[in-house]
């Protein structure tokens, strides 16, 4: 491909031509005190910067955003600090996930609307990575992702905290009485030791390693702590790498292929990755016009172990993940699975990028011949409540739920479930099957990560720590157990969901992947006939916005409008 000029940049329709309108577009940089030695004839490069004073994963991004810049201006290029809309997976109500489409909207038309010629995407807590990406696959210009990298290992007297995985844990063991209040108060200033994203293989990490093995960032950069020396050096590096990717026109389009998702969910298997990667995973491919169902996912999980031995499948964290050799040996690990050829934001192949790496601590990734789990690391089942699939971690689930039948307990809802589990004459019992209804896209509303559905009080007490559960809800990538997730069609829209009742029975058998509700087709009938729809609950600004055009978990969960299609025209400059 042939090298870009400067007269082919975006930024020369603003900058480099001479009209009364690029006069305003200068006038207004030299307020700034920049003159044309910074920007004349260079690729202008948007830091797109998702730091806040209320997003503790990213508050080191802002002293990041330095760093990329001085990568920037030592290439030659023109860097632009652009903010965007900071999603902290633990503040953000009803649920981050109702807001990752909005960020993917704001990125898209940043890039869009401003003279930018190539995007740094600085993020990394959960829907901040999906989010800003497909942003950037819909703009279709040269973006490099930066991860915001893991925080470092929790610690309460001696103890490795993992983020999200012990805290469920041990409010377990205080609801249980095993703990008291002030333990549990030393847990929560133990957990969260630096800034920096979950340092368990939760959403965040799941996707910045799946962002790095699909080719959007380089190489080895999801792994590095974010407090770590090395962190900064690789965001200047990027910041080094977006200005060749102008000049080489490398977009995301050239990088983005469905080998390159494959390799994304080859990774997501071997590292036991987290359920949530699968629906943004497919909002990304179809952004980028490549159709990837979630039965992919399921034929992928049968080919690749789990190497990885990271929390919450594993016992080990983020950081150590760094020091074993991090995803570049993990790669390396399943070398022979992974299509090597696939281009990435160096220029060059995956293949070329892991020549060398090597596995400096073994029992944090396994080899390939002494896998943790052989398979397994998502199932997708289907049947009659879920036709459009749900999927379960049988990995983080105890053994005996990957074939069960049992009696349902049916909750309507989040309150319902909440008020219900903590009673002391609920009657449950281990075998029992929770279900929670109206989680889902338009339910909850925004998908919550309430698929965990916490143990009844009684069970708890009596030292049950796991029971089958089936929602339409997400779970955090730090959750574990038997939960079965993601049902579509959703209940809250009529999906079969909606008919399942106390005292039913369902079956699920996770080798033949399939989920059975044993009810007859008259009473099937007679209730789907009785169902009458809620209304939605928006009827103005963006909730209503999103309660129209939201897809269901299978279709990623993105707007139906924001697809691939027909393409957006740049804008004129009059
Ligand atoms: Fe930000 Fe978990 S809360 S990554």
């Amino acid at each position: 491909m042939t090298r870009r000029r400067p007269g082919d940049l975006r930024s020369h329709r603003w900058l480099g031509v001479s009209d009364l309108r690029s006069f305003g577009h200068r006038a207004r940089l030299r307020q700034f005190g920049f003159d044309k030695p910074d920007w004349e004839g260079k690729p202008v490069i948007a830091i797109v910067n998702t730091w806040s004073d209320m997003n503790a994963c990213h508050a080191h991004l802002r002293a990041r955003a330095e760093d990329v810049k001085r990568g920037v201006l030592q290439a030659g290029g023109f860097p632009v600090e652009m903010p965007a809309m900071s999603l902290a997976e633990p503040f953000v109500k009803p649920s981050t996930m109702l807001y990752r489409n909005f960020l993917a909207m704001e990125t898209e038309e940043i890039l869009r609307s401003y003279p930018i010629d190539g995007a740094v995407l600085l993020g990394g807590c959960d829907k901040t990575t999906p989010a800003l990406i497909m942003g950037a696959i819909s703009m279709g210009i040269p973006s490099i992702y930066v991860p915001a990298g893991p925080a470092l290992r929790g610690n309460w007297r001696g103890q490795v905290l993992g983020s999200g995985s012990d805290a469920w844990k041990y409010w377990d063991e205080k609801r249980a009485g095993n703990i008291t209040e002030s333990d549990w108060d030393e847990i929560e200033g133990g957990i969260a030791r630096s800034f920096g994203t979950c340092m368990v293989m939760g959403t965040a990490a799941t996707m910045m390693s799946t962002a790095e093995a699909m080719g959007l960032a380089l190489p080895g950069s999801s792994s590095i702590p974010a407090a770590d020396s090395a962190h900064p050096r690789m965001n200047a590096a990027s910041g080094r790498r977006i200005v060749e990717m102008v000049w080489e026109d490398l977009t995301p389009a050239r990088i983005l292929t469905p080998a390159a998702f494959d390799n994304a969910i080859r990774v997501h298997m071997a590292l036991g990755g987290s359920t949530n990667a699968i629906i943004h995973l497919v909002a990304m491919a179809r952004r980028a016009g490549i159709a990837l169902d979630m039965q992919r996912f399921d034929e992928i999980s049968r080919q690749v172990p789990v190497i990885a031995n990271i929390t919450p499948s594993g016992k080990y964290l983020m950081e150590d993940f760094y020091y074993a050799g991090g995803l570049r040996a993990l790669m390396a690990e399943i070398l022979d699975l992974l299509d090597l050829s696939c281009l990435t934001v160096t220029g060059k192949t995956i293949g070329e990028n892991i020549v060398g790496a090597k596995t400096h601590l073994p029992e944090v990734i396994h080899p390939l011949s002494n896998p943790l789990y052989a398979e397994g690391a998502t199932a997708v089942l289907t049947g009659n409540i879920a036709p459009r699939g749900c999927v379960m971690k049988p990995a983080a689930a105890e053994k005996r739920f990957q074939k069960h039948r049992g009696k349902v307990i049916a909750f309507e809802d989040y309150n319902h479930m909440a008020r219900e589990v903590e009673r002391d004459d609920l009657d449950v019992t281990p075998d029992h099957i929770l279900v929670l209804k109206n989680s889902g896209p338009k339910g909850g509303p925004g998908m919550p990560e309430w698929g965990m559905l916490p143990i009844p009080k009684k069970l708890v007490k009596a030292g049950v720590r796991d029971m089958l559960r089936i929602s339409d809800a997400r779970m955090s990538g730090t959750s574990y157990g038997a939960c079965i997730l993601h049902v579509a069609p959703e209940s809250f829209v009529g999906g079969p969901f909606a008919f399942v009742q106390t005292g039913d029975e369902i079956e699920v058998d996770v080798a033949a992947r399939s989920i059975h509700l044993h009810v007859g087709d008259e009473e099937f009938a007679r209730r789907r006939a009785a169902w009458t729809p809620s209304p939605p609950h928006y009827e103005r600004g963006y909730g209503a916005m999103f309660s129209q055009h939201i897809g269901q978990a299978d279709e990623g969960c993105d707007f139906d409008f924001l697809q691939a299609g027909a393409g957006i025209p740049e804008p004129e400059i009059h």
